[in-house]
């Protein structure tokens, strides 16, 4: 049995200074944690055993940690998991893995340069709702027969104008890279990829500040065509309440609805294909049957994916979402944009440089201005914590 992990948190903002007190609180086994870093006023108060720095390169190279979890603004992302990697620290980063895919590119890049013997693992907490595994379970023993249709609603993201006043980085080209899409999504965007591959074609249909003071997109509508000719839609917003969050999967062996507490299966007894091809009768329909499985609660979310990763060093574990997959979940915000900014239907693999180079013009020119509210900058770890899954 090895010694505990010797951890360091970088950006204690909500999400950082959540993972810090669920460490703090006991939710957690073989990790120390060492350091954290932060601007000074970003900093908590000083705990004994646990040394702060102002400067990432600084915790970095301290000698004090060996793995780094990095929970700063995504624009940051690449620049310091990178640095972390060469290093040779284990890194956690939080979702999505960067901006657009060229970062995300640049980190796997540094991460390959290291001979992949440290752990290199992604936030996609989601990945840990049963809603979800049970799913992937059916579809990936082949139970459910072959996908042949996704829809997935899931707009219950509402937001605030006083949330987006909450971060200055938040919402902005420069800041984030995008809205929606790249802040809330990348969750469901990563389930998507996770339970049904990677499309071939995105062609996105998006608003840009449609309901809040923002430039960026608060509202998607996303079509994807895969190689088999399937189509999937993806509708997001964060500007409808309450929204609902409804994933419909037509299979062969029917249609399977997700919804809260629940995956609704209506069973063909038989594919509908193999039905379709011998039914003697041209108004038929196969026979099914209502298979209800409840789902309890929302699984280990990000408690379970900080174990896993402390888990994975330690132990050797697998990896719950390891971080080269965050490639793909970028890919495919990215491609919506692109299709949205250039009206076109973006084929992938995309052009990674093309994207940069025009999110990068955005950034550099914009002069929006969204609302300020200072006084609302006092948001907790705890308000945020209550959003089990955000
Ligand atoms: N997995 C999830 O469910 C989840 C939820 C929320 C946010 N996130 C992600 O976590 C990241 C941070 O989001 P947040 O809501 O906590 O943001 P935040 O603005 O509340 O906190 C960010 C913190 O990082 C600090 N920081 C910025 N640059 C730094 C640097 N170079 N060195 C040290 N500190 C630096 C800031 O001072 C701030 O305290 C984002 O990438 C976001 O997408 C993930």
């Amino acid at each position: 049995m090895k010694d505990n992990i010797q951890l360091g948190i970088v950006g204690l903002g909500n999400m950082g200074r959540a993972h810090r007190q669920n460490i703090l609180d006991g939710k957690l086994s073989g990790i120390d944690l060492k350091a954290v870093c932060d601007i000074p006023q970003g900093l908590p108060e000083k705990r004994e055993g646990e040394s702060q720095f102002t400067d990432v390169g600084a915790m970095i190279s301290s000698g004090e940690i060996d793995a780094i979890h990095i929970c700063t603004p995504h624009p940051s992302h690449r620049e310091i998991g990178v640095e972390a990697l060469k290093a040779g620290l284990h890194v956690l980063m939080e979702k999505p893995l960067a901006v657009h895919k060229g970062d995300c590119q640049a980190l796997i890049d540094a991460y390959d340069a290291t001979g992949r013997e440290k752990v290199f693992a992604a936030m996609f907490n989601q990945r840990t709702d049963p809603h979800y595994k049970i799913l992937k379970e059916k579809i990936d023993s082949g139970e459910t027969g072959k996908v042949r249709r996704v829809h997935w609603s899931v707009t219950d993201w509402f937001r605030t104008e006083y949330y987006y006043a909450l971060g200055g980085w938040r919402a902005t080209w420069k800041g984030e890279g995008g809205g929606v899409l790249l802040n809330q999504c990348p969750h469901n965007l990563d389930l998507f990829q996770w339970l049904f591959g990677m499309p071939e074609q995105v062609t996105g249909f998006l608003n840009f500040g449609r309901y809040h003071q923002i430039e960026v997109e608060d509202d998607a509508t996303l079509y994807f065509r895969y190689p088999d000719g399937s189509n999937a839609t993806f509708i997001t917003s964060t500007g409808e309440a309450p929204g609902i969050n409804r994933l419909e999967v037509i299979a062969e062996r029917g249609t399977l609805t997700v919804d809260e507490g629940s995956i609704r299966w209506e069973q063909n007894d038989i594919d509908a294909s193999t039905f379709s091809d011998t039914a003697e009768s041209g108004f038929a329909k196969p026979e099914t049957k209502l298979v209800e499985i409840p789902i309890d609660g929302h699984g280990g979310q990000h408690v379970e994916i900080l174990q896993n990763f402390a888990d994975a060093i330690l132990n050797g574990a697998e990896l719950i979402s390891p971080a080269t997959e965050g490639i793909h979940s970028v890919e495919l915000a990215n491609a919506a944009l692109l299709s949205a900014w250039k009206k076109i239907t973006v084929t992938l693999p995309m052009d990674a440089a093309e994207y940069a180079e025009i999110l990068s013009h955005k950034a550099n020119t914009s002069t929006f201005k969204k609302k300020d509210i200072k006084a609302a900058a006092t948001a907790t770890a705890d308000d945020f914590a209550k959003s089990n899954k955000a």
